[in-house]
């Protein structure tokens, strides 16, 4: 089913600037994963989105890992609608323990280079 979803997704830089988040409103089949979800946004609103891209999306390689409306998922394996409240917001961050090289990017460890 077509749905209205504002999607907060975080944005930084890099990790010796500040992040912030920037809204994006899309109208989407809520039976799409986040993950694709975050694909149409980087492809079709803002090229400037960094998101990790040499993925399984079968939710093997963990590398999808984001926090979701506050919860630590697998982006590629939850549909939009499982998250969607009523006030139709998806909230993507990065997940915690993981350094942030840019925007959704995170590193594995300290020794990660921006
Ligand atoms: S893309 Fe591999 S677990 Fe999500």
């Amino acid at each position: 089913m077509k749905k209205k979803a504002l999607f907060e997704v975080y944005r930084q830089d890099n990790k010796d600037t500040d992040g912030y988040f920037r809204e994006y409103l899309l109208v989407i089949d809520d039976s799409i994963s986040v993950y694709d979800a975050l694909w149409t946004i980087r492809n079709e609103l803002d090229t400037s989105l960094a998101l990790p891209y040499f993925r399984c999306r079968k939710g093997v390689c963990g590398s999808c890992l984001m926090r979701i409306n506050g919860i630590q998922r697998l982006a590629c394996r939850i549909p939009v609608r499982n998250v969607l409240g009523d006030d139709g917001v998806v909230r993507v961050t990065p997940p915690k323990g993981r350094p942030i090289l840019k925007d959704l990017i995170t590193g594995w460890g300290e020794h990660d280079e921006v």
